[in-house]
């Protein structure tokens, strides 16, 4: 408790010295506030040591000359180069170490998401986004999700007051790209979507890459190449791409897409859980009622639309073994990223 006293004084001393600054009158003020004879601080402090336990005066004895020492010499120097206007300008000690100015880091999650933006734009895509307050329209029932449908309990929503509800997934993009622009188009749409889900794998807020290609002619096989060299670019190119028949519903046929393990290359590891493989993406062609609702003719025009979580792409990237180290702020984890640049 009395060392306490000692450092907060000390604390006390060389702010109201720095304040003062190389001004003789206010110098003056703190050498009579903390060293005056009469009452000054530091005379409070010694009568304080006589009413001491006796355990504890060698300990606060020695903090208080340190104290004293500081007090005298800061003041003496203080003194000096306020009394003399010459020296003021010395007053800056260029011996000092300097001191290193802080440089912010790109977040994992968004190095990630550039570098996929860049691999799309690479392939002629551009980037689109749309709003995060999303309409039942746009996140729902244009993409096939009925009213009552069972599978919008999947997707667990947070409504809004008003109507709105906070998008489960970037596929509402699809909707509004299709709305508003003729094909042929080709998008990716990086974006936070949101559900009422929080656990180890699990954030109520995460980011997800949505693409869309429309055209005349699209096919599966265009998806599969697609896929493909996304992923080589992105990982390696000696990871292998599996498609397995799942079901959205706003794409028909429907698959979840693996890749090899990028850990073990498909060894079997913890990673993968022994398989060999990772799920990574949710595709499919886009279903005719999709396109329909957004005013586009199925007989005419076909696409392919695929999603995937930016995060755990993040997590397989940089080798980080838990998603909530991403959305935790430390420093600590951020600061291994400074000078990446994308
Ligand atoms: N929106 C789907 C999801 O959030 C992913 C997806 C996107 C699947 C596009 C197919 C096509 O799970």
């Amino acid at each position: 408790m009395a060392l306490e006293t000692l450092e907060r004084a000390r604390q006390e001393f060389l702010a109201a010295l720095a304040e003062a600054g190389s001004d003789p009158a206010r110098v003056e003020a703190v050498r009579v506030r903390f060293a005056g004879r009469r009452s000054g601080m530091l005379r409070d402090l010694e009568e304080a040591l006589k009413s001491l336990p006796r355990e504890e005066k060698p300990a606060y004895g020695k903090a208080l000359n340190d104290l004293k020492k500081l007090i005298e010499e800061s003041l003496t120097a203080a003194q000096r180069v306020a009394e003399d206007p010459g020296k003021r300008r010395e007053a800056v000690d260029v011996t000092l170490p300097g001191r290193m100015p802080v440089v912010g880091a790109y977040h994992p999650v968004t190095l990630v998401r550039r570098e996929i933006e860049e691999i799309f734009l690479r392939m002629g895509y551009s980037v689109a986004d749309g709003p995060e307050a999303e309409d039942d329209w746009h996140n729902f029932e244009a993409l096939n999700f009925p009213p009552d449908h069972p599978a919008r309990d999947s997707q667990d929503t947070f409504f809004l007051k008003g109507g709105l509800l906070l998008r489960t997934h970037t596929s509402p993009v699809q909707i509004r790209t299709m709305e508003e622009t003729p094909p042929p188009i080709r998008v990716i749409i990086p974006g936070r979507v949101y559900r009422c889900d929080s656990d180890l794998r699990h954030s109520p807020m995460f980011h997800q890459v949505e693409g869309l290609v429309v055209d005349e002619g699209i096919s599966f096989s265009h998806l599969k190449a697609t896929l493909e060299a996304f992923v080589h670019v992105l990982f390696d190119p000696r990871l292998k791409v599996r498609f397995r028949p799942s079901f959205f519903p706003f794409t028909e046929p429907s698959a979840e897409v693996d890749i090899t393990c990028v850990l073990c290359l498909g060894k079997g590891c913890p990673m993968c859980s022994g398989t060999g493989w990772i799920e990574i993406l949710g595709a499919g062609m886009v279903d005719p009622r999709v396109l329909r609702a957004c005013k586009l003719d199925p007989e005419r025009y076909s696409g392919f639309a695929f999603g995937c979580g930016l995060d755990r792409v993040a997590l397989l990237k940089y080798g980080l073994p838990d998603l909530r180290l991403l959305f935790g702020g430390d420093e600590r984890l951020l600061r291994q990223f400074e000078g990446v640049k994308r």
